[in-house]
């Protein structure tokens, strides 16, 4: 194996320019095996299995982020040894997150927290490879106030050598060690430069093994490349515990923080916050957050309720459609396919009868928020027509999939959605079990 596609991972004997694996173009770069020699183990007499039940399980203390959305994600918080990375587009607030979760951490007496030992003096090692100390300070004072600050047992370290902040774990036993970011990490032992393959991967190992030999948490920050994936996704989130991605518009406030592998949790977990002046704040309240608390009485309005996890959340869908002057009428999609949008619009057409193939159509989902599910199909369609129609939908919330032939089919955990909806006063729900088809869904509200 001599050359590893930068993107995906993927070992070959010999050079591509396109990684057969992931199609990237330019990514193959050659891995100097020889300089990755593994380190001598001890003495391989030693090993000896436990009986599982007489494995001491670290499952029953967890450290609290602070966030109970982070802590949810992580399945009820950060158990001992354990490796979280977590990656995001730059400038989504990963490091501004982490800096909260450290100050809240180092915070000594905090009420929230559940440190692992007693006596419970708990401090927080933050390591940045990108900022300078003064950085940090100056972005922490507008997160806490400075009595707060000076509270905090936390202690900021801008290197990007590992070796040094290993045998810095080595010595001193923090509670919880963040490492801003992995791909700013190198070490003398490897040859190439930092964020290439083989130093991530080695960086991370180091990583991971100090990890599990003295129990102490890691969390790694991962950047997302171009492409839209951590550098290396393969090779980190095999090695990782725990790969977390916070995602969100730049533009918009929300940010969810969603789990992609979890040993220690339920990966179908989201947190959702929202970046404020002062940082990262939870939203415990989604469905409100979610809802455009505005007039009802404008048309092009309906709103539906996803499931994030096992939450019901209720979000507002919005559309637009306006005659157009174009040969091929626009369509602009927020916060859903817009291959979805599409074949909804068909089935609109043909099924529900309404010509709305010359018009503009716009749709958005309230809040910067993503729907992938088909739950919001009905929603869509109801939104679309009531603008066409020009007839406000009023207090109408509606979870259906809308098949081809216009039928409308069930989504699991409707009766968890319909209370949620009932819980916000919406008058009429349409389901799959209260309609057939859209076109029975179009009569009685339109
Ligand atoms: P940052 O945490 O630096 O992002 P990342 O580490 O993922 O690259 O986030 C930076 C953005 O967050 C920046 O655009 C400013 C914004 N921000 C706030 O809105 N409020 C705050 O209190 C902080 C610290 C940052
Ligand atoms: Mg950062």
């Amino acid at each position: 194996m001599n050359y590893i596609c930068t993107s995906c991972g993927y070992e070959s004997s010999k050079w591509y320019g396109r990684c057969p694996s992931c199609s990237n173009w330019n990514t193959f770069e050659q891995l100097n095996t020889t300089d990755l020699k593994r380190k001598k183990r001890g003495n391989v007499h030693l090993v000896k299995p436990t009986k599982l039940n007489e494995v001491v399980s670290l499952n029953k203390s967890r450290l609290s982020t602070g966030f109970e959305e982070f802590d949810r994600v992580l399945g009820g918080g950060i158990i001992q040894g354990e490796v979280i990375l977590l990656s995001g587009d730059p400038g989504i607030g990963k490091s501004t997150l982490l800096l909260q979760v450290a100050l809240k951490i180092a915070t000594v007496g905090a009420s929230s927290l559940r440190p692992f030992e007693s006596p419970p003096l708990t401090s927080v090692l933050y390591i940045t490879g990108e900022e300078s100390e003064d950085q940090v300070k100056i972005r922490a004072e507008r997160l806490v106030s400075l009595s707060s600050l000076s509270k905090a047992n936390l202690f900021i370290l801008s290197t990007t050598n590992i070796d040094a902040v290993i045998e810095l774990l080595k010595s001193t036993k923090p509670t919880l060690v963040i490492i801003d970011s992995i791909q700013t990490m190198e070490s003398d032992e490897v040859p190439s430069y930092p964020g290439s393959i083989p130093q991530i991967r080695h960086v991370t190992g180091r990583l991971v093994e100090i990890a599990k030999t003295s129990h102490i948490p890691i969390v790694l920050v991962g950047h997302v490349t171009k492409e839209g994936i951590v550098a290396g996704p393969m090779l980190l989130s095999h090695m990782v515990d725990c790969v977390l991605y916070l995602e969100g518009e730049q533009m918009s406030g929300t940010r969810i923080l969603r789990s992609f592998k979890n040993r220690f949790g339920d990966i179908s977990e989201v947190g959702i916050f929202t970046m404020q002046e002062k940082g990262l704040e939870q939203i415990q309240d989604a469905s409100n957050f979610f809802m455009n608390k505005k007039d009802k009485s404008v048309a092009g309005s309906c709103s539906t309720v996803v499931l994030e996890g096992s939450r019901p959340i209720l979000v507002e869908i919005q559309g637009l459609a306006i005659a157009s002057n174009l040969s091929f009428p626009r369509r602009v999609v927020t916060g859903l396919s817009d291959k979805r949008v599409e074949l909804l619009l068909a089935v609109i057409q043909k099924h529900g009868k309404i010509p709305i193939a010359t018009s503009d159509i716009f749709v958005n989902v309230v809040g910067g928020f993503k729907i992938e599910e088909r739950a919001a199909d009905l929603a869509v369609c109801l939104a679309i027509i009531s603008s066409f129609k020009n007839k406000p939908l009023f207090s109408t919330a509606a979870t259906a999939e809308v098949g081809l032939l216009g039928e409308l089919r069930n989504v699991i955990s409707v009766e968890k959605r319909v209370k949620e909806a009932k819980k916000f006063g919406f008058q009429t729900i349409l389901t799959s079990t209260t309609h057939t088809s859209l076109i029975d869904a179009i009569k009685t509200v339109i």
